[in-house]
């Protein structure tokens, strides 16, 4: 009979050491970015404008321009200092406008990117569809529940290409990370556990105010929209995220992508419950958002879905994904996936050790002739393997290459209106539940409140 030592333990227990999960491979993802692109005739290119040109506008349209045949020809926004910025980048003969139904009203114009605060989201985006351009809208795609049917119904009605901002659907590190679930590198998923946290100023929403900021340079009645009539605030214009009647919190902002990169890896259409707690711990300026939020979700597949923001973290700024199954986990972190497959022993394994010798003994000489020693130096060493994308890899831009790819083709995107509002309808689930107290439903299928 084997001796009962506390190696002989480990092992019926069926632990595997960190150390022997650290060896693996690395892997690099396939460059898909850097196949060349075939040359498009100048007439058929695809001509954009930029509605909403700030930070995140200006950025997308630096994406998309890369993609080959599309050109910036207009902007619209409500601060004259971007549209100047929009022309020193894009060139001088590019329309600009406060009034962006002047850009609706061209003709001449294939597409609209929708860069603008939330709370704008659904009125361009549908007057867009509606003037006859295909659109990419910002992420969260709504602000309020009642605008995701009305941006679905008029991406039906129009046969508009509508697809959301959130990049990360779009991402080859996310595609690797769908099909290695797929094929069951980690077992069944019972868990995702996912974070954002943040530790500076600029982190969380304290955006740099121009100095020319004013109600002359600045379209503040245009900005406000549907939004209370309050005087000019420099600071609600620029740095409206700290609102709720122009942003919609860190759930809005942040979980809104974990919720996109959790229904692309998975498949699922969303959860079906789901309840919040946080508060305004630190940045207590005026703003009315929470700075930390946890949220917890259940899942119809089996899952639980666990969400953190945190704009006070004393530590190191990060955001991460995990995928636990019953095989192992799998992690997103910056621009790679990683597995770390733990063999699971089918041994149930023993509790013996405050029972007497004999009755050890006997218990473990039972469990052997059940349970044969399949290896007896031990468990074979975890599997590790990591999968990285090329430095500098922008899934941004191959969010836009779809974009334009659906454009050309008028096959549907991935991220289409019914995808882009049961990313965001599950997240500002975290805002419903954090105002009522309570845990709320939602039906993920027919995309309603319950
Ligand atoms: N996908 C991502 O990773 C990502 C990153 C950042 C921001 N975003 C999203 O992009 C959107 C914009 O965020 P931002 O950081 O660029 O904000 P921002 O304040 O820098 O830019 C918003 C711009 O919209 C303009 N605007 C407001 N109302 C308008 C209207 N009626 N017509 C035309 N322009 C109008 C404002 O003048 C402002 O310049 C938000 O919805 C945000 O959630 C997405």
């Amino acid at each position: 009979m084997q001796g009962f030592n506390r190696r002989d333990f480990l092992r019926v227990a069926g632990a595997a050491s960190a150390s022997a999960v650290l060896a693996g491979k690395v892997h690099a993802l396939e460059a898909m970015q850097s196949e060349p692109a075939a040359p498009v005739a100048a007439n058929d290119h695809i001509q954009i404008a930029l509605i909403g040109a700030g930070g995140q506008g200006q950025n997308d349209t630096s994406a998309a321009v890369q993609v080959p045949g599309v050109k910036l020809v207009a902007a619209a926004d409500c601060y004259d200092g971007r549209l100047e910025h929009c022309k020193e980048v894009w060139g001088s003969e590019i329309q600009t406008t406060r009034d962006y139904r002047e850009i609706l009203a061209r003709k001449d114009i294939d597409a609209v990117i929708v860069g603008t605060p939330d709370h704008w989201h659904k009125q361009v985006a549908v007057d867009a569809m509606k003037a006859g351009k295909d659109v990419y809208c910002e992420k969260p795609m709504i602000h309020l529940y009642a605008d995701g049917p009305e941006m679905i119904e008029a991406s039906q009605a129009t046969g508009r290409i509508l697809q959301v901002g959130s990049q990360r659907v779009s991402s080859m590190v996310y595609q690797k990370a769908r099909d290695l679930l797929a094929a069951g590198a980690i077992g069944k998923l019972n868990m995702v556990t996912a974070h954002w946290d943040r530790n500076s100023a600029t982190g969380a929403w304290d955006y740099t105010i121009p100095l020319d900021a004013s109600p002359e340079t600045c379209d503040w009645p245009r900005f406000l929209g549907t939004a209370p009539k309050i005087p000019w605030s420099a600071e609600q214009f620029f740095q409206w995220r700290k609102w709720k009647a122009y942003g919609s919190g860190v759930a809005g902002d942040l979980f809104v992508h974990l919720f996109s990169g959790t229904h692309f890896i998975t498949g699922s259409n969303g959860p079906t419950r789901g309840m919040a707690t946080g508060g305004l711990r630190f940045w207590t300026d005026g703003r009315d958002a929470p700075d930390v939020m946890l949220g917890l979700f259940d899942y119809p597949e089996g899952f639980n879905l666990s969400l953190r923001v945190n704009f006070v973290d004393g530590g190191q700024e990060s955001e991460g994904l995990i995928f636990t199954g019953d095989e192992g986990t799998m992690e997103i972190a910056g621009n790679a996936v990683s597995v770390s497959r733990v063999p699971r022993t089918k041994e149930p394994g023993l509790m013996i050790g405050s029972f007497t010798e004999a009755m050890q003994r006997e218990i473990l000489d039972a469990y052997r002739k059940k349970y044969p020693v399949v290896h007896p130096e031990g468990e074979p060493a975890a599997g590790f393997e990591k999968y990285e994308a090329p430095a500098g890899y922008s899934d941004s831009y191959d969010h836009f290459r779809n974009f334009f790819a659906a454009v050309r083709s008028r096959q549907p995107v991935v991220e289409d209106a019914v995808f882009g509002f049961r990313a965001a309808g599950a997240a500002l689930l975290s805002n419903v539940s954090l105002d009522r107290g309570a845990v709320v439903g939602w039906d993920p299928e027919r995309m309603k409140l319950v």
